[in-house]
């Protein structure tokens, strides 16, 4: 047996949420292996690396430019840019459209988009998300690309609100597109923000109320970057390593917003999702290369399980170009993953997993749109007929209970 025949002990699971699992066979001789795969770790990495050398570029100045950006920092609008909601709609809701995976500029996300329109108008939506996958096949060459105009800004026409955006893989990938290997491409979209009257991307992960600056918020976004924890290449960048500071510091913000959250319903967004009955599989086991311990999105697994589910209402991600509304679960601890990728392009027309689903759709294009109160939450799930632009609502999922009651509420 050779050191890495080790990694990973089991295939879904960190070293160590294995040695909790395994406690008689990690207090033996096997356990001192896995205890001491730190060293094996950094040899897998390097051998990663190198393999992963001729898959991602890492220009150095972008490299440097990163570590400007990785802290919560909030960073100025445009001085123009659409107001965040202050009030619920005519309805008594705070409406957002959910859409994923819409950068390419083709006639299919201008047809999502233009039926989105007519939705977002007769629902009175104020906000719209954006989760990833923004600007194929690369993301921008600079913050002034002309990509942010025709994959973003001329499809998006009339939908005029603010636009929670997170990176996607594409949006951070050097020489091979969609690799995720070059975090620090993101920070162009991070920059964009500040001219774009719609973008909202204050920081590579951020927050946002609605209503924004109330003490207690109906709802509140979490939004992650994903990427230096779900790439197909091992990160060559220390900063962006799966356990580096980076990563570090992004879960102990995430851990401590969760906790400090006075909202009434809580959604992270992320580009990759936690489960998913789509190609892409899911955290732990996405498809693409298996580089050492880094890749196939173990340590995004980790990451959900231990700091995500159980606190937040949805999951909502991208990522796989399909429509899932998969059902609270105990392995999820009453968090819904909701899957909303199809906003330009579309699934394989087949199911690859088979966590409980409310409903899916793995062939046509769609978007969602959240609908909250103090009283409920509303998700109403959309498919698109791309030549006649139009929308048919194809499921809705409805519920009245918090998975955690806000920090502060008072309990009876
Ligand atoms: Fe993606």
């Amino acid at each position: 047996m050779c050191d890495d025949d080790l990694i990973p002990p089991r295939p879904d699971l960190t070293e160590a949420q294995w040695l909790r699992a395994e406690p008689e066979l990690a207090a033996g001789p096997v356990g001192d292996r896995v205890r001491a795969m730190g060293t094996v770790r950094r040899r897998a990495l390097l051998g990663g690396a190198a393999a992963g050398a001729a898959l991602a570029a890492l220009p150095g100045h972008a490299a440097a430019q990163a570590r400007t950006t990785g802290a919560v920092r909030p960073r100025g609008a445009a001085a123009d840019a659409f107001p965040f909601p202050q009030r619920p709609n005519g309805q008594g809701e705070f409406a957002v459209l959910i859409t994923g995976d819409a950068g390419t500029g083709t006639a299919e996300q201008h047809a999502v988009a233009a039926a989105a329109r007519e939705v977002c108008r007769r629902e009175g939506v104020g906000v719209a998300v954006g989760l990833g996958d923004n600007i194929y096949e690369n993301g921008p060459e600079s913050d002034t690309d002309d990509e942010f105009r025709t994959k973003f800004e001329e499809p998006n026409t009339g939908l005029d609100m603010p636009w929670l955006m997170v990176l996607g893989n594409h949006d951070c990938s050097g020489l091979v597109p969609g690799s995720g290997g070059d975090p620090s491409r993101g920070d162009r979209e991070v920059s964009y923000a500040r001219s774009s009257r719609r973008w909202h991307m204050p920081s590579r992960y951020y927050t946002a109320a609605l209503p924004a600056g109330g003490a207690d918020p109906v709802i509140e976004f979490f939004a992650l970057d994903t990427n230096p924890v779900a790439s197909t290449v091992t990160q060559l960048d220390p900063h962006y390593y799966w356990n580096g500071p980076y990563m570090r510091a992004q879960r102990a913000w995430l851990d401590g917003a969760l906790a400090a959250s006075r909202a009434r319903w809580k959604v992270v967004i992320g580009h990759h999702p936690y489960l998913n009955n789509g190609r892409h599989g899911s955290a732990g086991t996405y498809d693409g290369f298996l580089v050492g311990h880094y890749t196939r999105g173990i340590h995004l697994k980790e990451l959900y399980e231990e700091v995500v589910v159980g606190r937040a209402d949805l999951i909502l991600s991208g990522h796989d170009h399909t429509l899932q509304l998969l059902e609270p679960t105990t392995r999820t601890a009453g968090t819904r993953q909701i899957v909303c990728g199809a906003s330009a392009k579309s699934g394989d027309g087949r199911a690859h997993g088979k966590h409980p689903a409310a409903w899916q759709n793995f062939s046509d294009h769609g978007f969602m749109v959240l609908k909250v109160s103090d009283r409920a939450m509303t998700v109403d799930a959309y498919t698109v007929d791309v030549p006649t632009r139009t929308a048919r609502l194809a499921h809705t999922t409805h519920t009245t209970t918090p998975v955690r009651a806000p920090a502060g509420a008072v309990h009876g």
